[in-house]
């Protein structure tokens, strides 16, 4: 995962974040160059838009010359191989901090109205040069939606990483503050996953599979290794793992007091996610780890 953010030869450091920054275009394909020659052959790209962007209707979402649209294309012309993920949600771009649009009068978010946009977004993002879309925004139906949308505009070989089995989490505070995407008002149980309930990833799973899904993800990664599992046991798509920015603070900061060995918490933590079944593992630690085992 990479954050883009506007401006030339900035690289602005993420509080939470230790070591991860947010680049301008021009830095982020410079990071981009690098990664691939590491042997990172795929970045998920997150635009921290800009506040005087932000609307109810999150229309900077699929805006062609918006941050989103012009980073995809600066990388893809840079690094044609590299593998690129446009994310697909409206919470960057809201001026609720939602990932879908709110019912003004009831706070309520509104899944269907919600669905337009994010197909606007998707085939926004495969003019731009995605190779991968990865709707994270938990609205019912995406996938199909998504799909239709694409494929009616020729894109049929752009492919859906779903968050499958996203969890309303307290992971993803650092994610939050790279973005400045919290929501204003009230949280994301309403379309995010209870984290108590295991059962909902099968259901979840198996309507992204029906919809069209080429990959499922499982988000965060390491409290969820058993939804991990039982998702690789139970379909034969190819399963994701999201390493978020919660966990990834955790390391770092036990690191930084010395009270963990970084480099073997970290190796231990992504050799888990293999154990567990997870055939991608998206991770802040990417750079990190490729250095490692390069060396
Ligand atoms: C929102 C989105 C989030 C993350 C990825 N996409 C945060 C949220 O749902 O509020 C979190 C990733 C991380 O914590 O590393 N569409």
């Amino acid at each position: 995962p990479l954050f883009v953010v506007e401006g030339k030869n900035q690289n602005l450091p993420i509080k939470s974040m230790p070591g991860y920054s947010r680049f301008s275009i021009d830095n982020l394909v410079t990071e981009a160059k690098e990664l691939y020659s590491l042997g990172i052959k795929s970045v998920a790209l997150f635009p921290a838009i800009n506040d005087s962007f932000k609307t109810p209707d999150a229309r900077e979402a699929y805006n062609p010359e918006g941050l989103n649209a012009r980073a995809i294309r600066a990388v893809k012309d840079a690094v044609p191989e590299m593998m690129i993920m446009g994310d697909i949600a409206l919470d960057p771009y809201s001026s609720d901090g939602h990932d879908g649009l709110v019912d003004p009068k009831t706070g309520e978010i509104l899944n269907d109205a919600t669905l337009e946009i994010l197909a606007k977004q998707a085939v926004c993002e495969a003019r731009a040069g995605v190779d991968i879309v990865g709707p994270s925004d938990m609205m019912d139906g995406r996938v199909a939606y998504i799909r239709a949308a694409l494929d009616q505009e020729g894109f049929h070989n752009t492919m859906i990483m779903s968050y499958t089995a996203k969890y309303a989490s307290g992971y993803y505070g650092p994610f939050r503050d790279a973005l400045d995407s919290a929501p204003k008002k009230g949280d994301k149980k309403t379309y995010q996953m209870d984290p108590a309930n295991g059962e909902e990833a099968l259901r979840e799973a198996a309507l992204d599979e029906a919809e069209g899904a080429d990959i499922l993800m499982v988000k965060p990664g390491l409290p969820y290794l058993d939804i991990i599992y039982r998702l690789k046991q139970n379909f034969s798509l190819p399963i994701a793992a999201y390493n978020v920015s919660g966990e990834y603070a955790m390391v770092k900061a036990a690191a930084q007091n010395g009270w963990i060995d970084h480099d073997k918490v970290m190796m231990e933590n992504l050799m888990c996610f293999r154990r567990a079944g997870a055939d991608v593992i998206l991770t802040y630690h990417a750079k990190e780890a490729a250095k490692l085992l390069n060396n």
